[in-house]
């Protein structure tokens, strides 16, 4: 079986040192760690990627075709902008899933516009990290 990948954008990287209040204390080595875990007790296994960069980002999503056998997200900012995303991911055949640790309903308007929604499969937001996990086992039902 093809493995799960993980993307996360732009300043995830300071996940649990940046704005603990909205996005909590956990790091996102521990948040790969746990989704590791879970990922083997349902018989896959993940790469897990963070990047700053939208295009890196989008070569990633590129280099998922044909050898990874669904997409879980968490676009980061990016979500509220970027068509380059959103048509990487159109190009990608298995199923993408969305995920945001903060309800992004529940702030600023302009967070309330995801671009990847268009695409993704399902969404799953403001339920903080484990999010990442709730969406590992949607992704196993929908690859059973
Ligand atoms: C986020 C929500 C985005 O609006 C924000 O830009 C992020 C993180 C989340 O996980 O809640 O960086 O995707």
């Amino acid at each position: 079986m093809k493995p799960i990948l993980i993307l996360n954008g732009p300043n995830l990287n300071l996940l649990g040192l940046r704005q603990p209040e909205i996005y909590g204390h956990e790091t996102l080595a521990d948040v790969e760690a746990r989704c590791a875990a879970l990922a083997l007790e349902l018989g896959h296994r993940i790469e897990f990627r963070q990047s700053n960069h939208e295009g890196e980002i989008v070569t990633m999503i590129q280099a998922a075709r044909g050898t990874a056998a669904a997409i879980i997200i968490n676009p980061a900012a990016y979500t509220h902008t970027s068509v380059a995303i959103l048509d990487a991911l159109s190009a990608f055949e298995g199923p993408v899933i969305e995920v945001h640790i903060s309800n992004i309903h529940k702030r600023e308007s302009f967070r309330h516009h995801s671009y990847v929604s268009l695409r993704a499969e399902g969404v799953i937001a403001g339920c903080g990290t484990e999010g990442y996990l709730l969406a590992l086992r949607r992704i196993t039902s929908l690859l059973a």
